[in-house]
């Protein structure tokens, strides 16, 4: 069984428009689908579950459809929030908050507080994330303390990103789908 588990949710706008439902739907459903399939990865084991929910790029959406996708982690922990407790799973988030609705931010901040002492998988939200973000931000902090940059090891460059907020042996994601 992997440990690490990144799930990218992708398809919802294609699921919907074949359904003859507004893009908007699919995210709904991406939604409730995440639930079902977080609760699954819990039950069978796994230790981590990345789920890649907003990317930098997706800025790029309409208006509307960032604000519906930025308004669902306030719906999805309303509504699951007693489910998330009952499975023992813990919420954490990466990406770059700046920039991102407050109230989204606060909702993540709530859920991840509320479930901090679980002790099962760890369903890892990444909103506003990207890769190569995370690892430029790591390196301008380095560069700031003053560290000789010539000599930087995967080891220290691990500390600094983002998926730091994950055990030190469950950063990586075993597998993606
Ligand atoms: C990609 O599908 C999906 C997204 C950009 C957003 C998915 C995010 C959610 C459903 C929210 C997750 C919930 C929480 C609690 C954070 P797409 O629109 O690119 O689909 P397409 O490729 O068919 O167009």
């Amino acid at each position: 069984l992997p440990e690490h588990v990144g799930v990218i949710m992708d398809g919802n706008g294609r699921w919907a428009k074949a359904q003859g439902k507004p893009r908007i739907f699919g995210h709904k459903s991406g939604m409730d689908a995440l639930k079902k399939v977080a609760v699954h990865g819990a039950r069978r084991g796994l230790k981590v579950m990345t789920v890649y929910a907003f990317s930098t790029e997706n800025w790029a959406r309409p208006v509307d459809e960032v604000k519906f996708i930025m308004s669902l982690p306030i719906d999805f922990y309303g509504k699951y929030m007693p489910t998330l407790k009952a499975e023992n799973i813990q919420i954490r988030m990466i990406g770059e908050r700046e920039g991102m609705p407050k109230a989204t931010l606060a909702s993540i901040d709530r859920a991840a507080e509320e479930t901090a002492e679980n002790t099962g998988m760890i369903l890892n939200f990444a909103m506003n994330y990207g890769g190569r973000r995370d690892i430029i931000l790591a390196i301008q902090e380095l560069a700031k303390s003053g560290q000789d940059l010539s000599l930087l090891t995967e080891e220290e460059l691990s500390k600094h990103l983002q998926t730091a907020v994950l055990p030190e042996n469950l950063r990586d994601p075993d597998l993606i789908i």
